[in-house]
């Protein structure tokens, strides 16, 4: 189903309003007055709080299990990994293209900023592919389904997830088998067995599983998981090796957050390079 102008546009809107308001929740620098940054007079305020009442009132477990079943068959769309970027750069906003930036300009200011750390070559890749899961949005899935904080389902919601009073429209919320706080999980069982919200994370994360090291994996599977890596909210759940883990998702974190910069990228002159780790670590298409 390819969606209309209107609908990338609004896709697009959507993402953006998200990420400023991650960026005012945890900002770089910690601002003095508490009220300074959270403006809820702010209209695109007012966006990203309708999007969270949607997204906490609909991610029930067995939403989360019926998508999971739905899209990891991965046999939708095939695509090298250029494909995918300019597919998905498709939701860009063209009417003012000198205030956005385009989705391949964060996936590269990301992993820029990543290279220019002299971090190792499979934490650029990472770095660059992150965001591409958002090609659900083109695929039709509502927004609430595809960006957002993830957090996990089939336990009780922790408080420290944003807007959490939404959550009382959650069905899941009044359901003895998932309102505990372990919910239908074990002690420490692992995050690799806890079910997350449904979106770009969890799907980039079954797309790239057979590619990159583990470390990359955890970067993408759980950088919108803002309720563990910046709350630390469900340890209870996490093994020793997540923990071990989530020092990676950590570091990524902050070129996800505070890359973004006016200054644009020159997307064809990063091309080849990009094409070339690409060629080391994954296959030549990939199947979404
Ligand atoms: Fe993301
Ligand atoms: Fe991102």
């Amino acid at each position: 189903m390819e969606l209309s102008k209107q609908e990338k546009k609004k896709a697009h809107d959507l993402i953006e309003e998200w990420e400023d308001d991650v960026l005012r929740r945890y900002p770089e620098e910690p601002v003095k007055e508490k009220s300074e940054f959270r403006n809820y007079d702010d209209p695109a305020r007012d966006t990203v709080k309708e999007f969270y009442r949607t997204n906490h009132q609909y991610q029930t477990y067995d939403f989360v299990l019926q998508k999971e079943k739905e899209f990891l068959s991965l046999d939708r769309k095939q695509m090298t990994l250029w494909e995918a970027v300019e597919y998905l750069n498709t939701m860009v906003d063209d009417s003012d293209p000198d205030i956005d930036l385009d989705q391949t300009q964060h996936l590269l200011q990301t992993s820029e900023a990543i290279r220019a750390d002299g971090h190792p070559d499979w934490f650029i890749l990472t770095g660059f592919l992150h965001d591409l899961g958002k090609v659900l949005c083109l695929f039709g899935e509502p927004q609430w389904a595809v960006v957002g904080d993830t957090f996990p389902v089939g336990c009780a919601f922790s408080d420290k997830i944003v807007y959490p009073g939404f959550f009382n429209d959650n069905p899941d919320t009044k359901n003895a088998r998932f309102n505990t706080r372990l919910g239908v999980y074990k002690e420490h069982c692992g995050l690799d067995n806890v079910h997350m919200s449904w979106g770009h994370d969890e799907y980039i994360y079954h797309i790239m599983k057979d590619h990159l090291p583990e470390e990359g994996l955890y970067m993408l599977r759980y950088h919108s998981f803002y309720a563990q890596h910046r709350e630390r909210a469900y340890d209870h759940l996490m093994s020793r090796h997540d923990h071990e883990m989530f020092r990676w998702v950590d570091k990524f974190n902050p070129y996800d957050l505070y890359t973004k910069a006016p200054v644009k990228p020159d997307v064809q002159a990063l091309r080849p390079y990009y094409e070339d780790l690409a060629a080391k670590f994954l296959p030549d298409t990939l199947t979404f």
